[in-house]
This record gives C-alpha cells, structure tokens and sequence, in this order.
C-alpha cells in the first residue's frame, strides 16, 4: 500500500469516499463503460435511461429497471463496501459516503448516512406531479404500476439523464466534498457532472482508487491502480 496515502487517512479529519460503478463490479454487478460488459455497451441509454425513453414505452424501461433489482437483489455488498463501513463504525463521522450508484450495497454494508446523487433503483415514485388520489392504496399493479384513479404511472426513483439531481442531496454533498480534507474516488469513470466534479470542487487532497485511467486521473494527487474489494480493506482498515 503507498504509505504516503496511508498516512493521509491516518491523519485525516473528515474523508468523502465518492463512488462510482467499480466499487460495485466486484459484487457482480455490471459497470456502465467497460468495452465489453458495460451496460451501454449493450443497451442503449437513450432508449432506457432517459423520461422521454420512459413515456414513450414505459413498459420496456420499466421491464429493464425491474430486471437490474431482481439481479441487483441477489449480490451482495463486496470487501470494499465493508471497510467503508467497518471505518466508519470504527470512526463515527470522519467519513461520508457520497454514490453515484443506485444499488444501495453501501447502504446494505451498513454505511450510514449514504448521499445517493443518482437515487435508489429499489425504489419508485410518481412521474407526473401526484394528486390527491395518487395514494399507495391505489395504486394498481402492472408494468408500470400506476394510480387506478387518474392513471399516473410510477417510475423508478433513480436520475434519468438530464434529469436534476435531488436538490438536497447535491447540497449535503458538495458541502461534504468543500469540508473534506481528503477525497477517496473509488470506482467511476469520472465522466458525468455534477458527481465528477465535485472531485474536482475539493479543497481536500484526492485518492483515485481504479484498476484503470480515468477521467478523474488528472485531479488525483494520487491514484492507485487496484480495485476497490482489494485496496479499500488495506487503506481503511491497515488490513495486510
Ligand atoms: N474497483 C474499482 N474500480 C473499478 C472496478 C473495481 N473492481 N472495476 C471497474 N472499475 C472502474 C472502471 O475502470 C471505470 O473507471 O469503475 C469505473 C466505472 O465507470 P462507469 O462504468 O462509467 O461508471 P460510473 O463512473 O459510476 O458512471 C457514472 O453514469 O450512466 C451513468 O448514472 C450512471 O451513475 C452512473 C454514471
């Protein structure tokens, strides 16, 4: 392990560990990029991951988002997610987990107070603006679900492309990254804002942990070249 970024988390006061699709892939769970088994090496964004895409065949993006949370149902969280926790267990508030991921195994590592920019593919919500009938009790079953009422559908509550990003959480992250003293960006390609720059926004001295370059390579005041499973344990928790 590089002592020099060993002793930056020995001695730093507040962390942000910002992650992205990596810190899941050793989970099982598909990245979005990679060449070969990226989701949008195989799907088209466009056609699934956008409110347009959803209105214009809300069965199909259903379909899909329902087929990620079966699979996403059956991993379970990785050795990367579990020092994150196991740290934050061992050092109550001096880090805070910010994810672009949607699958919630940090939350399910037992990581507390997770910012979750992009939402959380396990849950749904209203598309249009919910009325008084668009209660739980009537809502209908089907693919999509929808209001039996005035026939809202429900969608998936994660940020579609061009969607904003929950306003709150954004806030709560931005402040954690501009109070930090020390970024870990573990997993992500770096290549979608607002999440990538807020490794670029940090006062705090940043860490890229990826087996790959990535777009955040040149914002790192170091980078070690690992995934997240093998490092994370030994940079958080000094494991051999
Ligand atoms: N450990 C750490 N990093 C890894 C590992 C691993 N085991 N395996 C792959 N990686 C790295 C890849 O090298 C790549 O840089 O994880 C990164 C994954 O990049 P993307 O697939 O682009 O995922 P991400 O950066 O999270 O995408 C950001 O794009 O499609 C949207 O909303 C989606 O949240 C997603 C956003």
């Amino acid at each position: 392990m590089n002592q020099a970024v060993s002793e930056w988390v020995r001695d730093a006061r507040r962390i942000v560990l910002l992650s992205g699709a990596g810190m899941s892939a050793e989970s099982g769970v598909p990245t979005f990029r990679d060449a070969q088994t990226g989701l949008w090496a195989r799907f088209r964004p466009e056609e699934l991951a956008t409110e347009d895409a959803f209105r214009a065949n809300p069965q199909r993006v259903w379909d899909w988002y329902a087929s990620r949370r079966e699979m996403i149902a059956q991993v379970t969280p990785n050795a990367g997610h579990v020092a994150v926790a196991e740290f934050q267990r061992r050092h109550p508030g001096r880090l805070t987990v910010v994810t672009q991921n949607v699958d919630g195994l940090h939350q399910r590592a037992g990581s507390p107070g997770v910012l979750a920019l992009h939402g959380n593919i396990a849950e749904d919500r209203w598309l249009d603006r919910a009325r008084s009938c668009c209660v739980p009790e009537n809502i209908e079953a089907g693919r999509p679900p929808r209001c039996a009422i005035c026939g809202n559908l429900r969608r998936p509550a994660v940020v579609w492309f061009g969607e904003m990003l929950p306003a709150q959480v954004l806030r709560q992250a931005e402040e954690a990254a501009a109070a930090c003293d020390l970024m870990l960006v573990v997993g992500t390609s770096g290549v979608v804002y607002p999440a990538a720059g807020l490794a670029r926004a940090t006062a705090g001295r940043v860490v890229v942990v990826n087996p790959h370059a990535s777009e955040l390579d040149d914002a790192a005041h170091a980078v070690l070249r690992g995934t997240a499973a093998a490092l994370l344990p030994q940079l958080l928790l000094g494991a051999p």
